[in-house]
C-alpha cells in the first residue's frame, strides 16, 4: 500500500465511522418553566403530561433549533418550541414566541394570534422568516377537538413578531385534512420584494394547498399522485407492525431553474415512489385540471420497505435527503442524476439512534439535522422512558454524502484504475449497514 492509499483509506474508514452524533437526546421533554413550583403546577392540573410529549419536527435558524409537538394526546404545554445550539444535551424546550403566547390556555383558548395549537413541521426560508402550519386541533388521537381553524402563521425570525396569520376557508380543506408540512418559493432575490408561495401537504386528503403571500389566498390541487400506494401501507419499526394509508406528506423545492420555476419533489408516506412537478403549475390558481393531472411526474422508486415520512433539499449539494422509517436510516439522493436504485443509497441506518426517523431538514450553512422519535412505540404500544427516546442528529451534509453516490462525483471516479479498484474493496461501512431491530 503507498502512502497516498494509506491515507484516503483512513479518511474513508474515519468517514464511515462517524455516524452523525446525536446533538440533542431525551427520555422524556420537559420544558424551560418559569419554576419549579409552576412545573408541579401544571403536572398536577394536567396541562403537562410529560409521557404524552413526543416531538415530529425540527428546524434550525441561527442559533436556534425549532422543535415542534403536535397534540396527539392531552398534556403539551405548547407545540412550537425551541431549544438554543449552545444548550446541553438534554435541554429544556422554550415555547415559542414566548411561554404567555407558546402555551395554550388550560381550557383549550389561544391566547394571542401567535399561539401554534398543534404543528407537525416548520419551515425557515432564505428571508429568515418561520412558516408554521397550524392544524388547530387537540388531543388527534381521542376526542379531536377543532380549537382554532387551520392556519399558516409567518414570524419574522429577527424580531419574533408574526408577520402574517392566513386562516384556511373551509373550500380548501376537508373532513380528514391533515396539514403534515411546509415548504416556501420565493420569487425573485429580494425577500421585501418577492412574493412567496407556501406548499402545503394535507396527508389526510391528499391535496397540496398553495398559499400566495401577494394574493393572500390559498387554493386546493389535487392529483392520483398524492395519493397512497396499497402496496406500501405495511410497516415494522420498532418491532410493531402497523398499517398506514397515508397521502402525501412531505414536499421540498429545488432551486429555481431557468424559467424561474422551481421543481416540488413530493411523496405520499406509503408510497415508495419519488414524484415531482413543476411550481409552475402550482403558482397559478387557474391551472387547468388537466394540466395538472398531466404535470406530475414520477421519476422513479426507491424499492421495498422504503417509505418515507419527511424529506428535505440540501441547497449546497442538491441533494434531496429522505427519512427511511422501516429501516431506521436515511437515504439520499443527488436531484442531478437518474433516479434509480444505485443512486438512492441507505446512507445511514442504525436501530437505536434512529428509531422512527420523523423529520430532516438541511440548514443553510450546509448541516443535515434528523429527528428520530420512536413514534410506532409512542402510537401503538409504550414508550420506556428509562431509555432515550428521542433523538437530534447532525452532521454536515458534504460527510454524510461523501463516497456515496449522492456525490457530485464519487471519489472514485475521481481517481484513476487500479488505485480505485483497490481502495474499493478495501471500504467498510459498518455503520452504514443495515440492522433489524428485534423486539426482546
Ligand atoms: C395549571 O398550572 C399552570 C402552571 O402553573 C397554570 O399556568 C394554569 O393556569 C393552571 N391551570 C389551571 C386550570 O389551574
Ligand atoms: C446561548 O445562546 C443564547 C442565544 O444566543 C444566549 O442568549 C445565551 O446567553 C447563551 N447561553 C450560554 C450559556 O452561553
Ligand atoms: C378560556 O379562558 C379564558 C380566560 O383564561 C377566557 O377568556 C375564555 O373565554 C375561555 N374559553 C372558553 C372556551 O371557555
Ligand atoms: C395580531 O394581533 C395584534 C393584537 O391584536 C394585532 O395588532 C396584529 O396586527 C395581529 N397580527 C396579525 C399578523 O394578524
Amino acid at each position: 500500500m503507498n502512502f497516498v492509499t494509506k491515507i484516503l483509506l483512513l479518511f474513508l474508514v474515519y468517514q464511515a465511522d462517524a455516524l452523525v452524533p446525536p446533538k440533542y437526546q431525551w427520555k422524556t421533554i420537559d420544558f424551560a418553566w418559569p419554576g419549579a413550583a409552576e412545573r408541579q403546577a401544571a403536572i398536577s392540573n394536567g396541562t403537562y403530561v410529560p409521557v404524552n410529549n413526543m416531538p415530529t419536527g425540527i428546524a434550525r435558524w441561527k442559533e436556534k433549533l425549532f422543535i415542534t409537538i403536535p397534540r396527539w394526546k392531552k398534556g403539551i404545554p405548547a407545540s412550537l418550541n425551541f431549544v438554543y445550539l449552545n444548550e446541553t444535551q438534554d435541554a429544556p424546550l422554550h415555547p415559542y414566541p414566548n411561554w404567555e403566547e407558546g402555551c395554550l390556555a388550560t381550557n383549550g383558548s389561544t391566547t394571542s394570534n401567535r399561539t401554534v395549537v398543534s404543528t407537525f413541521r416548520v419551515h425557515v426560508d432564505r428571508c429568515n422568516r418561520l412558516w408554521v402550519v397550524d392544524n388547530g386541533v387537540t388531543e388527534m388521537s381521542k376526542d379531536v377537538r377543532q380549537v382554532t381553524q387551520p392556519a399558516i402563521l409567518v414570524f419574522d425570525l429577527k424580531t419574533d413578531a408574526l408577520l402574517k396569520k392566513y386562516i384556511f376557508k373551509d373550500d380548501v380543506l376537508r373532513e380528514a385534512s391533515v396539514l403534515t408540512s411546509i415548504a416556501v418559493e420565493t420569487v425573485g432575490k429580494e425577500c421585501a420584494k418577492g412574493n412567496s408561495f407556501a406548499y402545503i401537504t394535507d396527508m389526510g386528503s391528499n391535496a397540496v394547498l398553495v398559499y400566495s403571500m401577494k394574493d393572500d389566498d390559498a387554493w386546493r390541487v389535487e392529483n392520483h399522485y398524492f395519493h397512497f400506494d396499497p402496496h406500501a401501507g405495511v410497516y415494522k419499526v420498532g418491532g410493531i407492525d402497523f398499517y398506514w394509508s397515508d397521502g402525501v406528506s412531505s414536499c421540498a423545492l429545488s432551486q429555481p431553474k431557468k424559467d424561474g420555476y422551481s421543481d416540488l419533489y413530493l411523496h405520499p408516506t406509503s408510497s415508495t415512489k419519488q414524484f415531482r412537478m413543476s411550481t409552475k403549475l402550482l403558482r397559478d390558481k387557474d391551472t387547468p385540471k388537466e394540466d395538472i393531472f398531466n404535470g406530475v411526474e414520477i421519476i422513479g422508486d426507491r424499492g421495498p420497505r422504503s417509505q418515507a415520512t419527511a424529506c428535505d433539499i440540501d441547497p449546497a449539494t442538491n441533494v434531496l435527503f429522505y427519512t427511511q422509517v422501516c429501516k431506521n436510516g436515511l437515504g439520499c439522493w443527488n436531484i442531478d442524476k437518474p433516479f434509480n436504485e444505485e443512486n438512492t443509497p441507505l446512507i445511514l441506518s442504525d436501530c437505536n439512534l434512529m428509531e422512527f426517523p420523523n423529520d430532516v431538514k438541511a440548514d443553510r450553512e450546509g448541516n443535515l439535522w434528523i429527528l428520530s422519535d420512536r413514534q410506532s412505540r409512542f402510537l401503538y404500544e409504550a414508550m420506556d422512558f428509562e431509555q432515550v427516546n428521542f433523538r437530534v442528529l447532525t452532521s454536515p451534509t458534504s460527510t454524510l454524502i461523501q463516497g456515496t453516490s449522492c456525490e457530485k462525483k464519487s471519489i472514485f471516479g475521481r481517481l484513476s484504475g487500479s488505485l480505485a479498484k483497490e481502495l474499493k474493496s478495501l471500504v467498510i461501512r459498518p455503520k452504514r449497514v443495515v440492522m433489524e431491530y428485534r423486539r426482546k
